[in-house]
């Protein structure tokens, strides 16, 4: 099947009240565990933002690393990894952000992105959007240019896309 052939949707799996009660988590593993169709997610979304010039792609852990390095190799650049506070071993900045639900930190290594570089943040779902704001600035804090944001699933209706304000943003499917 080539990728535009393909219902992505099909492969999400909605489970209810997960983690917690009244969320409809949208778990992407029954796609992940199907090589033909990642393959052809990350190759539609390659496509979607080959005009923008990347440099660079950055992901936030865990899961913005199976989109984000896959990406990153199909555009021929590297990847910067976004972790959570604790892991990264160098000199690193941070900086708080708001979960869908609960709170956490994000750090970069402050030589992961060179000053003037563009860069495409690239993570497997758009909430509400706290965590790829947060990305945005330690990117900035870095000098790296935000090129642009690609999900594999942006959930429309925690309205995440208003926090990314003149950020050119791609996402595979979309909840309303
Ligand atoms: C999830 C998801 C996104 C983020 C989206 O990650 O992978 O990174 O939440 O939510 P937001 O737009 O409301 O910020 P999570 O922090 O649960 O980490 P994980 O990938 O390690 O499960």
């Amino acid at each position: 099947m080539t990728s535009s052939t393909y219902n992505f949707k099909d492969y999400i799996r909605v489970i209810s009240d997960f983690p917690q009660p009244g969320i409809r988590f949208k778990d992407i593993t029954t796609l992940l565990k199907d090589g033909d169709v990642y393959r052809a997610a990350i190759e539609q979304m390659r496509a979607a933002v080959e005009h923008l010039k990347i440099d660079v792609v950055a992901g936030p852990e865990a899961r913005g690393f199976v989109v984000g390095a896959p990406l990153a190799l199909a555009l021929g650049v590297g990847f910067a990894p976004i972790r959570k506070s604790g892991k990264l071993p160098g000199a690193t900045i941070t900086a708080s952000y708001d979960l869908e639900y609960g709170k956490d930190q994000l750090a970069m290594h402050t030589d992961s992105i060179s000053p003037g570089q563009r860069v495409l943040i690239a993570d497997d779902l758009l909430a509400t959007g706290g965590t790829i704001a947060t990305s945005i600035n330690l990117i900035k804090q870095l000098g790296g240019e935000v090129a642009g944001a690609a999900f594999l699933i942006e959930l429309a209706y925690l309205t995440g896309r208003s926090k990314l304000d003149g950020v050119d943003i791609f996402s595979l499917m979309t909840y309303e």
